[in-house]
């Protein structure tokens, strides 16, 4: 996600901007720009690439020099990356940087429009400018309140008034802002690694609150202009810690901010509790008019693919294949007009997935490219593009890029069985508003990760472990297997419960461990037949299900419980959650380099 920075002091301001937002560079960005009074006026420097690129940008254009101004590194939303695209933004006498996403830009930019604006950029961002210059009555806390009034969406603002020279301003809500106080100047941030060097005292901005950085005072207000006492907090991570936002390792970050991702990503694509995905590209019409979809996909975005296929099977009864890329773009595959191929991808850089994609385009199918990095070249050359909006994944194992997918891939089934006339209205509203919970329910699982971190204890000296189950609970199975042998290096396969007694049940002995996911009721029952079955061999079982399942101890050793009120068809939002928490923590036990595990590459962009 996006980085943001301010400072009012005594130092060289480009200079200490620069600094602080090398420090958030772990957020993941694709361009960055600064805004410092010099002279009395704002001077903005702004640039695609990396800071580099900036600090390049402004040896042959001037640094700008000044004691005040903002910064920021942008991870795109909306807007592919450009200079143009990149932050800061200006009105006439306002330029801000924000981190967030203005659900209701496009009402707002139609009523800047029509009174005469003129907008350079793609971005929300600069509706959000133009809108304070709008409205700028030469009070810039109360032109910050009126205009806060009409955002919807998540926003962090750092923002910069011509006639106030040498003060920064801040407001924010959901995204995170501090405000950094250190000896005679004072500081913004979206995280605290940003001011580390130069202080360790901030104040922690609360919703709807504004902050005022001048020279030699720092003040918060509330949206009534009354000057509030906030508790001074003190932060106590070293640097390397701070980035990982005070986790031991992203992976762990990422998977706590899977409830943020999925709200963030399907928001936006929720109009009056229905899917819509208009903005995409795709229609009602042409979502009517598929007779035969293909998923095609690496790794982690494969699986995905795979609770897709079952989802939109069951809701729209449109035959889906879901095909592993590097197999798809050599098999001759019989795509034709009138087929949809979607490709996911988090980097939207797989060679195989790209090259899937261009092979289904030259055998005339029209491509949905489901991508969480803007502006990649899966984003840029599919027919009809969803971004996840995950934020940045640092962490080489998948864990929010898959959960924002899967959400991706509900959205659009619902949408489909809508358009088939496959379900009403009301039942594809209910089905949304199903997926909405998930979040919440997600925060509840992670309250469970001690569970997780003593489950994995009793796998670390496994040779070889299978995660079996049926349906839905199968394809989660996939996930899991892969997680847990990427990252702990364990070897593991999923295997569907049915299938064990054809053959690979003769790999079970005893003390073997077997993770059984048992969350789909019409299956239920035949899963724990396969379950004991492996259990009476020896095997050592971890079974995901319902709390309200206790199983006998011929059924399981271990259970890791979900809550009973989640609908079959959404449990693997739920599911999946201990599958990453016991494969993170197996991995942790074993002493292994989480985040880096050996071998792999965060994205696999050669064949
Ligand atoms: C995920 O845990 C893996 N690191 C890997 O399988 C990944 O999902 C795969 O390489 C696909 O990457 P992509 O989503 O960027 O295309």
């Amino acid at each position: 996600m996006c980085g943001i920075v301010g400072y009012v002091g005594y130092r060289d301001c480009a200079g200490v901007l620069m600094d602080a937002l090398s420090k958030l560079e772990y957020r993941g960005y694709d361009s960055a720009g600064i805004a410092v009074f010099d002279k009395g006026e704002i001077s903005v420097a702004k640039s695609k690439g990396r800071l580099a690129d900036l600090a390049e940008k402004m040896e042959k254009t001037g640094k700008p020099e000044g004691n005040a101004g903002i910064g920021h590194t942008r991870w795109a939303t909306h807007g592919e990356p450009s200079d143009i695209n990149s932050h800061p933004h200006s009105g006439e006498r306002v330029t801000i940087v924000h981190n967030g996403i203005i659900e209701n830009y496009k009402v707002l930019k139609d009523f800047l429009v029509k009174e005469g604006r003129c907008f350079k950029s793609d971005t929300d961002t600069e509706v959000v400018a133009q809108l304070l210059d709008y409205y700028y009555d030469g009070d810039p806390i109360a032109t910050i309140a009126k205009v806060t009034r009409e955002l919807e969406g998540s926003y962090a603002l750092g923002i910069v008034f011509a006639d106030f020279p040498d003060t920064v301003f801040a407001i924010r809500c959901e995204s995170p802002l501090i405000v950094g106080i250190g000896e005679n100047e004072s500081f913004i941030a979206s995280d605290v690694p940003a001011i580390l060097k130069y202080t360790r005292n901030y104040y922690l901005l609360e919703h709807d609150e504004i902050a005022v950085l001048s020279r030699y005072s720092t003040s918060i207000y509330d949206l009534h202009y009354n000057k509030l006492n906030k508790e001074l907090k003190t932060a106590d991570w070293d640097m390397d810690a701070a980035e990982k936002g005070g986790y031991e390792h992203f992976m762990l970050k990422e998977i706590f901010e899977q409830p943020t991702a999925i709200k963030t990503t399907i928001t936006p694509r929720i109009v009056d509790g229905l899917p819509n995905l208009e903005e995409c590209g795709i229609t009602m019409e042409k979502l009517s008019s598929y007779k035969q979809i293909f998923v095609v996909a690496c790794g982690t975005a494969m699986h995905a693919g795979v609770v897709g296929r079952y989802v939109i099977e069951k809701l729209a009864r449109v035959p889906v294949n879901v095909e592993i890329a590097s197999e798809f773009r050599y098999r001759d595959p019989i795509v034709s007009e009138g087929d949809l191929v979607i490709i996911i991808s988090q980097s939207g850089e797989t060679a195989d997935s790209l090259a899937a994609m261009r092979l289904a385009k030259k055998l005339g199918a029209e491509t949905l490219a489901i991508v969480n990095a803007k502006g990649s070249s899966i984003a840029r050359e599919a027919d009809m593009l969803i971004y996840t909006h995950a934020g940045p994944e640092i962490a080489v194992a998948s864990t929010k890029a898959y959960m924002v997918q899967i959400a991706v891939m509900y959205l659009f089934a619902f949408e489909m069985a809508l358009a088939k006339g496959m379900i009403s209205e009301d039942e594809c509203r209910r089905l949304t508003s199903l997926l909405q919970q998930t979040p919440d329910t997600i925060e509840k699982l992670l309250e469970h990760k001690e569970t997780a971190q003593y489950i994995a204890s009793s796998l670390i000296n496994a040779d070889s472990l299978l995660y079996i189950g049926r349906g839905l609970d199968y394809a989660l199975s996939m996930e899991g297997s892969l997680k847990l042998k990427e990252i702990s290096y364990i070897h593991s396969e999923s295997y569907a419960a049915g299938e064990l007694k054809h053959g690979t049940i003769s790999l079970i002995h005893d003390g073997m461990p077997v993770i059984a996911v048992a969350t789909q009721s019409a299956l239920f029952d035949k899963t724990i037949s396969n379950i004991k079955e492996v259990k009476a061999r020896g095997a050592k079982v971890v079974i995901v299900c319902r709390d309200s399942y206790n199983p006998d101890t011929d059924v399981a050793d271990h259970k890791f419980g979900l809550p009973d009120e989640v609908e079959d068809l959404l449990m693997p939002m739920a599911a999946v959650v201990p599958l990453q928490l016991i494969a993170y923590y197996t991995s942790v036990l074993r002493g292994n380099d989480v985040d880096k595990p050996r071998n792999l590459a965060k994205s696999v962009t050669v064949e």
